[in-house]
C-alpha cells in the first residue's frame, strides 16, 4: 500500500455518508457483538455494527483463533455491513497482519483503546494504552498508511477534560476517521461504573474540527434516551452495549409501539434462536447461552424454574435441547396472554424524570427491558448506579452481592478453550456478565 492508495480510502465525514449515515451502533462486546446478534439488531434498527474486540496478535498467526472469531458471512455485503471490526494490541505490525485479513470485508478497522480490565493491563492494550501516546499514534497510523480499508478508534476519556482533549486530537491526527468516545474514565469500571459523562463528550465534540465524525457512547437504557444524547452532545451517532444486550430493539426509534421497542421475549428470543441456527461459524453458537440469560433476565426473576436449565446447556448442546428452552418460553408468555386483564397488565409505564436526566420505565417481566440491580433497596441501573461510587459500594448489602454472584456463575458456564490467552478472554467476558464494561 503507497501514500497514493492511502488517498482512494474514504474519509470522514465521505466515509460516514458511504455508510448510509448511521445514527444507531451496536458496540463492539467481547462474545456479544457476534454475527447472529448483529443480525438481530439490524433488524431492530442497529445501523451500524462493531464486531467484538479481536485480539491482534493471536487474530494474525492462529488460524485456530482467527476461524473461533470469524466466518465466511462476517462482513457479508448483504447481511453484515456497515460493520466495523475492532482489535485490540500494543504491536503495529501484529495490528496490521491482524487487520488485513479483514480489511476487504468490512467498512474500517478500529482500535480498541478503552478496555479496563486486568487482562488489559497485564496485556498492555486496551485502556491502558492511555499511558502510552506515542504508541497509541503509532499503532493506528501505521493502520492509516498501509490497510485498505479506514481505520477508527474508540476511546475512554480522562478526569482533566483539557487532557482527554489532546488524547482525542492524537487519536484524529494518527489517522482515525472517526471516533467513538466512552464518556467513562479507566477507573469507571465494575462496581464504580457511574454514569458517562456527557457534559464532557459535549465539550470535546465541541473543541473537536466542526467535521469530525463522532459517537458518543454510555447511558443508554431507553431508545428515547438516543435523542437525548444526540442533543446532549451533537454526535453524529450513539453507540450502546449494555442496553442492546439487554434488549436488541433499544434502536428501535421508528415507532413507539411497544411491540417493537419492548418485544415479547418469546418472539425476540425465537427470532435470535432462528438467526443462530442459519448462521455459520463457532462464535455465534458460543454466545449463545449469555444472550438467552440477558434476553430473558427480568423472565427468569419471575420464571426462576428455567434458570438452572439455561445454566446447564453448554455449547455442546443441540439445538433441539435449546428449541424446548424457546418452547417452554413461548408456551409461558401465551398462557400470560390468554389473561383476561392482558390488556391491563401488558402497559410500559414512563417513572419522574431522574436527577440524570432520563425516567424510568417500569416493562412488564415478559418484554425484553433492560437490566437492572437493587442496591441500598433501590431500583437501579448498572449505568447510573454509582453516581456516588464508594459511599453506595459501601453500603451495598451482602445479600445483594451474593444474589449477582449466583446470578453470575451461572451464567459463566459457557466457555471455549482454543488456547491460554483466549481463555482470558473469556474470563473477561464472564466478568462482564454482570455489566463490567470495556
Ligand atoms: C459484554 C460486554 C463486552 C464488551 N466488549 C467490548 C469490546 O470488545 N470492545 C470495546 O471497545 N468495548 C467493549 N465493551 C464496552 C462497550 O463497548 C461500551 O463501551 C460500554 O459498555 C459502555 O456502553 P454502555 O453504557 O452502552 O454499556 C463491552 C461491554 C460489555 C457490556
Amino acid at each position: 500500500m503507497t501514500a497514493d492508495n492511502k488517498t482512494e480510502k474514504l474519509q470522514g465525514r465521505a466515509l460516514f455518508e458511504a455508510i448510509g449515515k448511521p445514527k444507531t451502533i451496536v458496540a463492539p462486546m467481547v462474545d456479544q457483538s457476534e454475527l447472529a446478534w448483529r443480525i438481530l439488531s439490524r433488524r431492530y434498527g442497529a445501523e451500524l455494527c462493531y464486531t467484538p474486540m479481536f485480539h491482534a496478535r493471536l487474530f494474525a498467526n492462529e488460524p485456530k483463533y482467527r476461524d473461533s472469531m470469524w466466518s465466511e458471512l462476517d462482513g457479508d455485503k448483504e447481511k453484515d455491513r456497515p460493520l466495523i471490526v475492532q482489535f485490540c494490541a500494543n504491536d503495529a505490525d501484529y495490528l496490521l497482519k491482524a487487520a488485513r485479513f479483514v480489511e476487504d470485508k468490512c467498512d474500517a478497522v478500529d482500535l480498541n483503546l478503552g478496555c479496563p480490565q486486568g487482562i488489559a493491563k497485564k496485556g498492555n492494550y486496551g485502556a491502558f494504552l492511555m499511558d502510552d501516546w506515542e504508541l497509541v499514534h503509532k499503532l493506528i497510523r501505521n493502520l492509516h498508511d498501509n490497510l485498505k480499508c479506514p481505520v477508527t478508534a474508540k476511546i475512554r476519556v480522562y478526569d482533566d477534560w483539557e487532557k482527554s482533549l489532546e488524547y482525542a486530537k492524537l487519536v484524529l491526527d494518527a489517522g482515525a476517521q472517526f471516533i467513538t468516545i466512552h464518556g467513562r474514565t479507566r477507573d469507571m469500571k465494575g462496581q464504580a461504573t457511574g454514569l458517562a459523562n456527557w457534559d464532557l463528550l459535549r465539550y470535546l465534540r465541541d473543541n473537536l474540527p466542526e467535521d469530525q465524525v463522532f459517537f458518543a457512547n454510555g447511558n443508554i437504557l431507553y431508545p428515547s434516551d438516543l435523542q437525548r444524547c444526540t442533543d446532549a452532545v451533537k454526535c453524529d451517532a450513539v453507540m450502546s452495549a449494555e442496553g442492546n444486550l439487554y434488549n436488541p430493539a433499544v434502536f428501535w426509534t421508528k415507532t413507539d409501539d411497544i411491540d417493537m421497542q419492548f418485544r415479547r421475549v418469546d418472539k425476540m428470543l425465537r427470532e435470535y434462536f432462528e438467526i443462530v441456527k442459519e448462521v455459520p461459524g463457532e462464535a455465534s453458537r458460543h454466545a449463545m447461552k449469555s444472550h438467552f440469560f440477558k434476553l430473558l433476565h427480568a423472565f427468569l426473576n419471575v420464571h426462576t424454574e428455567l434458570r438452572p436449565v439455561i445454566g446447564k446447556t453448554s455449547v455442546h448442546s443441540s439445538f433441539d435441547e435449546w428449541e424446548k428452552i424457546v418452547v417452554r418460553v413461548e408456551e409461558i408468555v401465551e398462557e400470560i396472554y390468554q389473561k383476561d386483564n392482558i390488556s391491563e397488565i401488558d402497559v410500559v409505564t414512563t417513572g419522574e424524570v431522574q436527577s440524570w436526566g432520563g425516567s424510568y420505565k417500569t416493562v412488564p417481566f415478559w418484554r425484553c427491558q433492560p437490566y437492572f440491580r437493587t442496591v441500598n433497596g433501590e431500583k437501579q441501573n448498572t449505568r447510573v448506579l454509582h453516581v456516588a461510587a464508594t459511599e453506595k459500594v459501601e453500603k451495598t448489602s451482602k445479600k445483594e452481592v451474593k444474589q449477582d454472584a449466583k446470578v453470575q456463575t451461572e451464567e459463566s458456564s459457557t466457555k471455549r478453550k482454543p488456547s491460554e490467552e483466549l481463555e482470558g478472554e473469556r474470563k473477561k467476558v464472564d466478568i462482564e456478565k454482570e455489566n463490567v464494561t470495556i
